[in-house]
């Protein structure tokens, strides 16, 4: 049997639903809300697009965006150490309210703690 993709687990519409609640966090988080766009439709179009294909789904980031090269994508914000810690806390908070838990929410916020400490760049600009 072919093990499940973790985008068949968490399903298109719950990844959805876990985009908005997290830029809904992101866009009230005194941290991150000044480095990002006033209007965040655009912003969670392209995150959905990313996380179907991190989690296994189809390439359709890669298709419309080209490689993600993320690290490169994000040099132009300060990504401090603070500022990916209250990330991850809004993407934690997310996670509770579109109702993921056990093994799957551990694997997925485990990988996604890596990837956003692999964004840091700026390690003296606190505020
Ligand atoms: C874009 C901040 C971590 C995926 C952005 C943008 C900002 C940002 C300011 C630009 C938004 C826009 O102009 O539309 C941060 C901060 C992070 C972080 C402060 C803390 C560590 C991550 C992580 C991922 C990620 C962990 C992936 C799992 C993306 C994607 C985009 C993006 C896919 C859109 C890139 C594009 O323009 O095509 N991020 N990010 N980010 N971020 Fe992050």
């Amino acid at each position: 049997e072919k093990p499940l993709l973790p985008y068949d687990q968490i399903g298109a519409e719950t990844l959805s639903n876990l985009v908005d609640a997290f830029y809904a966090r992101v866009s009230a988080h005194p941290k991150l809300a000044p480095i990002f766009p006033d209007d965040l439709t655009e912003t969670a179009r392209k995150q959905k697009q990313f996380l179907t294909q991190y989690l296994g789904g189809p390439n359709i980031y890669s298709a419309e965006h080209g490689h993600p090269r993320l690290k490169a994508r994000h040099h132009p914000f300060p990504i401090t150490p603070d500022r990916a810690q209250a990330w991850l806390e809004c993407m934690s908070e997310a996670m509770d309210e579109v109702g993921l838990s056990g093994q799957f929410r551990e694997t997925f916020f485990n990988r996604l703690v890596l990837t956003a400490h692999h964004m840091v760049n700026d390690y003296d600009s606190e505020e």
